[in-house]
């Protein structure tokens, strides 16, 4: 089967990755000629474990190629993946211009019948209009099948994902199709679930909001422990014992950020809205997450007078570990808020740093290590669960800080250790340690 995937961010260049390694021929295409010419040399443009690796294993067998030029990328593709950005609008809907001119160019290109398959995500309802666009501008008097195909991979483990996925879904609105994507997806040897395509964008969105609300549900039962002395890792513990229930996503935090559950969200309440459905209980699933970034801060001021001058170490900036992405950090709301108060921000994180550097008030100091960042503070902040900061002896924080104050929003350590430690430590749902 031969493949093209238009746009190499994290979900097409993955997901074309993926798919040569099983076996395909694919072509990935991408208009940043700097951008291609890195990922001819087997560079990936982002930070994802494992993807270099397989990226160049692919290169060299001769499954895997980059273009800039639409005519060689579908020239001869049976199938063509649309996996551009979907950026959130300012009223917090999906940004669909960019899905718009893949849809026109793969009808001014292709000269056969082909499947085109959406891996973006896109509100319910745009499948069709992209076929609609597509066929407006249709040059040659081709076939065109569109399917939905939407992608549930976590940045930092999207590779184990590709091939341990728990589904992978197909919305369709023809057998043929459909079939075509079960036979391309076969060798994951995933369960595969064919549904209609309005059916497979609504799963996306629906998947993706209710993880959010798991985790928006267990920072408001985290903040209530904190208030009646309960342990919110015990009580998630004894509540995810129920299958019902399930144990993954209850870690209480500083709540979720990232490309997704921030944008997704916001984009199925204005898809409920436009059919004038008030999704009320996402919009307090929202409200809540931003509660939650500030959460240290109020646990800060709770316990220093001002920050005024005082060297405050951040610990972690990526909005979760094993990434570099920053979007939608809690780390961004946290560092500004410090700085407007007059603190002293000395920043560490392991691979994040750099785009960082693109987004935060340019008063942030970087530091090489840990140690830099640790060195005199007055206090320290926990933003990401790098193991690198959950594999610190906390005697280090004795050691380097001036006296040490910790606020760990990740919950990083057992209390059982933190006690044996002259150490002051808040963390999130769990009785604090002076
Ligand atoms: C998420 C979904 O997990 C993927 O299935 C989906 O494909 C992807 O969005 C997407 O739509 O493309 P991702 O954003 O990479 O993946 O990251 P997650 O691992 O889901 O974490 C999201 C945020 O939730 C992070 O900030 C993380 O710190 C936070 N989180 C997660 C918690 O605060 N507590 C938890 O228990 C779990």
């Amino acid at each position: 089967m031969k493949i093209a995937v238009v746009g190499t961010g994290y979900v097409g260049l993955v997901t074309g990755t993926c798919l040569s390694e099983i076996g395909h021929v694919v072509t990935c295409i991408d208009i940043d000629q700097m951008k291609v010419n890195k990922m001819r040399d087997g560079i990936s443009p982002i930070y994802e474990p494992g993807l270099d690796e397989l990226m160049k294993k692919n290169i060299r067998e001769n499954r895997l190629f980059f273009t800039t030029n639409h005519h060689d990328g579908f020239g001869g593709a049976d199938v063509i993946y649309i996996a551009v950005g979907t950026p959130e609008n300012k009223d917090g809907s999906a940004n669909l211009s960019y899905v718009e001119q893949v849809a026109k160019d793969i009808a001014t290109h292709i000269k056969r019948d082909v499947v085109v398959v959406t891996k973006s995500t896109v509100p319910v309802g745009t499948n069709d209009w992209i076929k609609e666009v597509i066929q407006n501008h249709l040059v040659h008097n081709v076939k065109v099948d569109i399917v939905s195909n939407p992608e549930f991979l976590r940045e930092g483990a999207a590779i184990f994902d590709s091939f341990n996925g728990d589904r992978i879904v197909i919305g369709a609105d023809n057998e043929a199709a459909a079939n075509v994507l079960y036979e391309i997806n076969k060798p994951f040897g995933i369960s595969i679930f064919k549904t209609d395509i309005r059916s497979a964008e609504m799963i996306k969105y629906a998947a993706n909001a209710f993880l959010a609300t798991k985790i928006s549900f267990i920072n408001e039962i985290s903040n209530i422990c904190e208030k009646v002395d309960a342990n919110v890792e015990d009580v998630a513990n004894g509540m995810g014992q129920d299958s019902r229930i399930g144990s993954l996503f209850l870690n209480a935090g500083i709540g979720y950020g990232g490309s997704c559950f921030p944008k997704d969200t916001k984009a199925l309440i204005q898809i409920a809205g436009n059919v004038e459905y008030d999704f009320d209980l996402l919009k307090g699933v929202v409200r809540v997450n931003q509660k939650q970034q500030e959460i240290l801060l109020s646990k800060m001021e709770d316990r220093f007078d001002n920050f005024k001058d005082k060297k405050i170490a951040i610990l972690g900036l990526a909005f979760k570990p094993n990434t570099d992405d920053m979007r939608e950090a809690a780390s961004i709301v946290i560092i500004k808020q410090l700085i407007e108060k007059g603190a002293n921000v000395f920043a560490y994180d392991p691979v994040a740093m750099g785009n960082a550097k693109k987004i935060l008030d340019s008063k942030v100091n970087y530091t090489p290590s840990t140690f830099e960042a640790l060195k005199d503070a007055d206090a320290a902040l926990i933003l990401t669960e790098w193991n690198e900061f959950k594999d610190l002896n906390l005697s280090e924080f004795e050691k380097y800080m001036k006296f040490p104050v910790i606020f760990d929003g990740r919950n990083c350590f057992d209390l059982k250790i933190v006690k044996n430690y002259n150490v002051e430590y808040h963390s999130m749902g769990r009785k604090s340690i002076k």
